[in-house]
């Protein structure tokens, strides 16, 4: 599994590569923005943007700002055109549907994916929440699509009336096969107690519990990124799927049981992968007995 870090801080991303694990590089509007506030002083954001794809020999996500596919279309000619010499490791970030409310049109992110992919600029199909958007992105021919794992445990949480920063903070874990196992007790309670046809049919408060902790079927952003990889693997597309909006190290290790091409990660989470307090225990331990003639042999 390729490991990106998810960040527009050069800081982050330089003792990223100076680990020798990184294989690109995902930004995105807010990021630049976290990145520029940061900054001692003003920011050069094109030397900062240049810098970023000289320190990475690997993908570098850049997102456009417009939301109708000629728009769309312009702005990323125009990153590619002005930054892909640098170091050829532009991809342009094109979000799956950029409607903002009802009346918009759904299909202007498709679209501008299926121009720029005949032009040969690689797309990154970036704010992909389920399995059909990731389908409508492929066949476009996005390069890549990046299912975003923890705003989906948001929603469901948001959904079961749990608020983030109130209920739990933004790095916990969402439990989502512990939630399965609690729904399915009640469902099968119920069942017990009254006919399933009842339940199906007539019973609003079990219907309720048939969507509950999950969005229309997916039960966790994980479990969403294991649908859209089974999905795409039944198929004949070249997209290669980012799990993005990680969260946590367990769920990079889902990722990668489940066979995800790449995980876009924030810089804590790759320093979560490397830490076990066991290992430091075992560490010192070792290094407490090493005895002086060992320790000189190794020195001659
Ligand atoms: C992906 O490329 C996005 O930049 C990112 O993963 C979003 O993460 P967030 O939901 O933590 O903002």
């Amino acid at each position: 599994m390729d490991i990106f870090v998810d960040t527009a801080d050069l800081d982050e991303i330089k003792e990223a590569e100076s680990w020798g694990i990184l294989d690109g590089v995902t930004t995105n509007p807010s990021l630049i923005k976290k990145a520029a506030s940061s900054e001692q002083g003003e920011m050069n954001l094109e030397e900062h943007i240049s810098e970023i794809l000289r320190t990475v020999d690997g993908p570098v996500s850049l997102e456009v700002t417009a939301v109708d596919q000629q728009d769309m279309v312009d702005e990323a000619e125009t990153l590619y055109d002005k930054f892909n010499e640098i170091n050829d490791n532009v991809v342009v970030k094109i979000p799956v549907n950029t409607s903002m409310g009802k009346n918009d049109d759904d299909f202007e992110g498709v679209k501008a994916i299926k121009s720029l992919s005949e032009t040969g600029i690689p797309v990154n199909c970036t704010l992909v929440m389920k399995p059909n958007q990731a389908i409508m992105a492929a066949k476009a021919g996005a390069e890549y699509v990046s299912p975003f794992l923890g705003r989906i445990d948001d929603h469901i949480r948001d959904q079961m009336g749990l608020k983030r920063g109130e209920d739990y903070p933004k790095g916990t874990y969402y439990p989502s096969e512990m939630v399965e196992r609690v729904r399915n007790y009640h469902i099968q309670r119920r069942i017990s107690e009254r006919s399933p046809e009842d339940i199906i049919y007539k019973d609003e408060e079990s219907m309720e519990l048939f969507y509950w902790g999950n969005d229309d079927g997916v039960l966790s952003g994980v479990d969403m990124v294991w649908s859209i990889k089974n999905i795409l693997d039944n198929y004949t597309f070249d997209t290669k799927i980012i799990a993005a909006s990680i969260r946590t190290a367990r769920q990079v290790r889902q990722c990668a049981e489940i066979g995800v091409e790449i995980s876009t990660l924030p810089f804590s989470v790759i320093e979560d992968m490397m830490s076990h307090h066991k290992t430091s225990e075992g560490m010192k331990a070792f290094d407490d007995d090493v005895i002086p003639e060992y320790r000189s042999l190794l020195r001659d």
